[in-house]
């Protein structure tokens, strides 16, 4: 390895290239095996310092690792030059070289010509787009200027997308480059705005089309697209790749999304949906530019937000390369909401028909990931009006299998098992039996097991055999239900509102996940229906309906002259703590555990998290 390179002499745009072609999780994965742990991080034994048990985490949406043992931390650069132990540009030469990418060396004569050679083609570029934009504001360019109108693009959008118009000529462009003396033979040649002629002459590549300049992130224009101004054929001409433009790396309309004041980004599909919805003051849209979206366009997503909404036409939303989409982005750690444009329309044509605000109003109710795509399942299934359950349930499973969250799973399952007429509990069951299969059981849900396993089996044994023997409630957990049930109206007003997790493991999980989906919802509740959800559960060898019908029926008198919301919000904080107790010692004990190093490392840390969870509770 040389070590001439300088990182001086690198450019900050090629180091972040080199930064984000080099995915941190397939480079340390060359040296380090990674285990998915937790749903965001994979970890791995420190390669930086001796251990038995993983402390070592990578961050995939983050690109870093970090080390909970010895404390190293850093990015992807950083973790080559301590596992390589060398220098930063050597550091730099590993990574380039392992994408393809030729750094420069100092005095590298071929190096400073490409550098040369790129800002030519920026110089030509940009003169082409002036051009453009000069020729659709000339006489000639009136049949494009009537063409917009016809589109509704003001003169402002046009002018801040910098459209242009490509003069129904052979060479008007070339001409034109020709009188600036950027007639380069080479550079026309590379520049992919013409085509080569018969006898080693050009001729323009775009003809009578209106011009859309491609920008960089940055501003810089790397390309150009073309639209015919009637309905011929190929209806947008692109340029090709070239040194400056590879397809699938950019997005349209970035440039200007990224200054929105508005976090999030809208992926749309095409040029004319990014310029109508700017047009319409929804300024944080890009548009994908036609391909399927691919890694790079969504790690570079990722450097302007985490959050990104998917607009597709309803038609187009179900189809596999949408789905794959998705879960590209979601890949990267974004999260994703996918809007349907209605009736097979894009949002141009939908914003032109409805207006701005109900394209707003689209935004705003677009849906989760995991909600969009049990609708697409939903309405694969959808026979004559009737869902077919069993191919409804088996899609449904697989969906839900996929996400790492047992929570955001338990809570789905509840909604599906609604569609489907089922128990919450099998629909559970049914989707953890699925993960089982796909996933190697990773420590974290090792521990688990362990602590669900040490649990000491309930004396008196539970009439249904089928059900695991060691479910527990407390009477808070109990009175809970029943105030919630009782009070939905009150849901809003909660200090704190309960989460699944709050309550013991199994049984009673699983109805307060069905409750509290409701509850958040706004969907209809009483007592009634929470005794309907619990029928057939058993906990301490009771039935559950028996307890909280006990409870709710004793309710008054229990908590007679007291205020129900302070009364509830008393019993969230009881029971979450209680809750954390109990998982504190059974911690405790797993932690100290000498013939089981792994376990008892992970319960350490576990417990820190846990007291500080009590901490904070406490001290409200
Ligand atoms: P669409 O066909 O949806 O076009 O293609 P559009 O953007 O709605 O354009 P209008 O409204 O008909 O004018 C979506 C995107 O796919 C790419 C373009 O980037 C386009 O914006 N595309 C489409 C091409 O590159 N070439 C084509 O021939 C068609
Ligand atoms: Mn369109």
């Amino acid at each position: 390895m040389s070590n001439s390179t300088s990182s001086r002499t690198i450019p900050d745009e090629l180091i972040e290239e080199i930064k984000s072609r080099n995915d941190i999780v397939s480079v340390v994965g060359q040296y380090v095996r990674l285990d998915k742990r937790s749903s965001a991080n994979l970890f791995g034994l420190c390669p930086f310092h001796h251990e038995d048990t993983p402390s070592f985490s990578v961050s995939p949406s983050k690109q870093i690792f970090y080390c909970f043992g010895c404390h190293k931390g850093g990015n992807v650069i950083t973790f080559i030059r301590e596992i390589e132990k060398c220098t930063w540009p050597q550091a730099l030469k590993i990574l380039a070289d392992r994408v393809g990418i030729q750094l420069p060396e100092p005095d590298d004569q071929a190096y400073r010509e490409r550098l040369e050679r790129t800002a030519s083609l920026q110089k030509i570029y940009l003169e082409a787009a002036r051009y453009f934009y000069h020729s659709l504001h000339s006489p000639a360019g009136d049949v494009a200027r009537r063409y917009l109108k016809a589109r509704a693009i003001s003169d402002s959008t046009a002018k801040k997308f910098g459209l242009g118009y490509a003069l129904d000529e052979w060479d008007g462009l070339l001409l034109h480059l020709r009188r600036q003396g950027l007639d380069d033979h080479q550079l026309i040649s590379q520049s992919g705005l013409f085509k080569r002629g018969k006898s080693d002459g050009f001729y323009d590549l775009f003809r009578n089309r209106l011009m859309f300049p491609i920008f960089d992130a940055m501003g810089k224009i790397i390309a150009f697209g073309g639209r015919v101004l009637d309905d011929s054929q190929p209806k947008y001409l692109n340029s090709p790749e070239t040194p400056l433009y590879t397809k699938g790396r950019h997005l349209y309309g970035l440039n200007l999304a990224k200054s929105s004041q508005d976090k999030r980004l809208v992926l749309v599909e095409g040029y004319m949906d990014t310029l109508a919805m700017h047009q319409a003051g929804i300024d944080n849209a890009v548009a994908a530019l036609g391909t399927a979206m691919t890694e790079a366009q969504a790690n570079l997503i990722r450097k302007y937000t985490d959050q990104v909404i998917v607009g597709f036409d309803a038609d187009a939303a179900g189809q596999n390369a949408a789905l794959r989409s998705l879960d590209i982005l979601t890949s990267r750690g974004l999260k994703v909401t996918v809007l349907r444009v209605p009736d097979g329309k894009d949002p141009d044509e939908f914003i032109r028909k409805h207006g701005p605000e109900r394209f707003k109003v689209l935004i705003d109710q677009a849906l989760p990931l995991l909600d969009f795509k049990l609708d697409v399942a939903r309405r694969s299934c959808d026979v004559h009006g009737n869902l077919d359950i069993l191919a409804f349930q088996d899609q449904a499973c697989t969906i839900l299998a996929k996400e790492d969250n047992a929570i955001v799973r338990e809570l789905y399952a509840g909604k599906v098992s609604e569609w489907l007429h089922a128990s919450a509990d099998s629909v559970v069951r049914e989707i953890e039996r699925r993960r089982e299969g796909s996933e190697s059981s990773p420590a974290a849900d090792l521990l688990h097991q362990q602590l669900a396993a040490r649990k000491k089996p309930d004396a008196a044994a539970p009439p249904d055999t089928a059900q695991p023997a060691s479910q527990q409630a407390t009477r808070e957990e109990i009175y809970l239900l029943c105030f919630l049930a009782e009070h939905p109206t009150l849901w809003g007003r909660l200090e704190q509102q309960p989460v699944p997790v709050d309550f013991s493991e199994g049984v009673m999980q699983a109805v307060a996940s069905r409750l509290i989906e409701h509850l958040a919802a706004g969907k209809p509740v009483d007592s009634g229906g929470l005794m309907l959800w619990s029928e057939a559960l058993v906990v301490h060898g009771r039935f559950l309906t028996d307890l909280l019908a006990k409870a709710s029926m004793k309710l008054d008198e229990t908590f007679a002259g007291q205020d129900p919301l302070k009364t509830m919000n008393e019993l969230v904080r009881t029971v979450r703590l209680e809750n954390l107790r109990r998982q504190l010692k059974e911690t405790a004990a797993l932690a100290q555990d000498p013939d089981r190093p792994a376990e008892a490392a992970l319960a350490r840390r576990k417990l820190l998290e846990i007291n500080q969870m009590i901490q904070k509770l406490r001290s409200r």
